[in-house]
């Protein structure tokens, strides 16, 4: 398999995007990966520090490869988030393919020189490395707290680090949003023009399908979303259970892991789907 590195050079060259979807145990897992399988795409499986803690790193990583494996999906493992350079070791020696450090809420020249270690750290892995500069509100942050990536500081990041992708502040945040985002499209542009590398857009769930698409257009190679998975598989488990008494969860679940199949379905068409022929 090719790894995700290569992949994404060659997703930047032709301006096209892979879908990047968190999970937080085995029915949302099954879920995202059952949505690949039936549109033939390929996806990032993503995981944070709390689904780590949360699952086990062995265990996630495990169930991961092996639910990939299984239903015949080409993706990838990646950090989300990574906030020290220990957890990302962690992930690099257990096998991960590719690992976010987050260095976004420190001064510059400290996200540069940690980002570097990082850079370092997987080239003997041969693992994909995505950094982010400017910020992006986090789940529990004011959106006010957006700070936009400047092009120029990007430009300088890109070439002190030699990281393999980028996740920029461009009107996006975590979660969901009070209000329709607005993305910040001349701005990516101008990221884009001084760095050449895929970009990375966080905060994915909440944003409308036109947004994304000229996103991906201008320079987003990488899609995240995370809140939109959790929403929809507690709704719908909550749903249910006010109407059952059923204790056999293997009965529960499965109506939840097919709505996240649902929604994830439609996430990948989004993401994929400009790219098919027009007829
Ligand atoms: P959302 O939770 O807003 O979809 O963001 C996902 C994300 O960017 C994960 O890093």
């Amino acid at each position: 398999m090719m790894d995700l590195k290569e992949k994404l050079r060659l997703f930047n060259q032709d301006n096209k995007a892979l879908l990047a979807t968190n999970f937080y145990n085995f029915e949302t897992l099954k879920g995202v990966l059952t949505a690949a399988q039936m549109q033939d795409s390929a996806i990032i499986l993503q995981l944070t520090q709390k689904s780590i803690d949360y699952m086990g790193l062995h265990n996630a990583l495990a169930l991961a490869k092996a639910g990939l494996k299984t239903y015949g999906v080409t993706g990838w493992v990646h950090l989300d988030h990574g906030g020290s350079l220990e957890l990302v070791e962690a992930c690099l020696k257990a096998g991960f393919d590719s690992v976010m450090y987050d260095g976004s809420e420190l001064p510059l020249a400290q996200n540069i020189e940690n980002t570097q270690k990082v850079v370092r750290m997987a080239a003997s892995y041969g693992a994909n490395v995505e950094a982010e500069l400017g910020y992006i509100a986090k789940l529990d942050q004011s959106h006010d707290k957006i700070a936009y990536t400047r092009p120029a500081d990007a430009q300088l990041f890109v070439e002190q680090t030699g990281v393999d992708a980028l996740a920029v502040a461009i009107g996006t945040a975590h979660g969901f949003y009070t209000e329709t985002p607005k993305l910040d499209f001349e701005r990516l542009s101008a990221i884009k023009a001084k760095t050449r590398i895929p970009l990375v857009l966080h905060g994915g769930s909440g944003v409308p399908v036109p947004a994304i698409q000229r996103a991906i257009s201008l320079g987003i190679c990488k899609v995240n979303v995370a809140t939109e998975i959790k929403n929809t598989f507690m709704k719908t488990l909550k749903s249910l259970l006010t109407e059952t008494d059923e204790i056999d969860l293997r009965k529960v679940f499965p109506p939840a892991t097919a709505a996240v199949n649902e929604l994830i379905q439609g996430k990948l068409k989004m993401v994929n789907e400009r790219f098919q022929p027009v007829s």
